[in-house]
């Protein structure tokens, strides 16, 4: 059974044992769903102020939900649409302080207020990177995301595609 250990120092202190920890629970499983619920789950519950983390992945038309925490969510969500589209098409990190002056943002969770989508590209057979999905988190509090929680929620993302894609 895996025990989180409770994050302790600065920031990013906390993401450099979180991802830790990311490790340790996706070690030796390649099974992308497997992946990110443990993973999904092992950050809505270490981070705080949260309530909604989870993942869309590209099905070659448009994001569909997969594993997450939080409320139910929009199913599928079109390339350009959402924070989500636009984290897909741009392939940059979505971070947007107040989700309210984010033209498109789509509210799945009207309890959000500031939201950072990570895009998920890896290498496909033809050797090009190919979109995999998005990685989602949402907060109840307006500009809850940081530049250090960007670089470290990333880095989660990184082991994930390591991991399984
Ligand atoms: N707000 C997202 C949609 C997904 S939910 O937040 C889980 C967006 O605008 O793309």
């Amino acid at each position: 059974m895996f025990a989180a250990a409770q994050l302790t120092g600065s920031k990013p202190e906390q993401y450099a044992q979180l991802a830790q920890q990311a490790r340790g629970l996706l070690h030796g499983e390649r099974d992308r769903i497997a992946n990110a619920a443990n993973l999904s789950a092992l950050v809505y519950h270490a981070l705080p102020a949260l309530n909604w983390v989870g993942f869309y992945f590209f099905d070659g038309r448009e994001l569909v939900v997969g594993p997450f925490q939080g409320q139910p969510a929009c199913v599928r969500i079109a390339l350009d649409r959402g924070v989500c589209g636009a984290a897909a098409t741009s392939r940059q990190t979505q971070r947007v302080a107040d989700v309210n002056a984010f033209p498109g943002h789509i509210f799945c969770d009207g309890a959000s207020r500031s939201e950072l989508v990570v895009p998920l590209f890896a290498r496909g057979a033809s050797g090009n990177e190919q979109l995999v999905g998005v990685f989602d988190l949402d907060s109840p509090q307006l500009d809850r995301f940081d530049a250090e929680d960007q670089r470290g929620l990333e880095a989660l993302a990184r082991i994930w595609l390591e991991a399984s894609a």
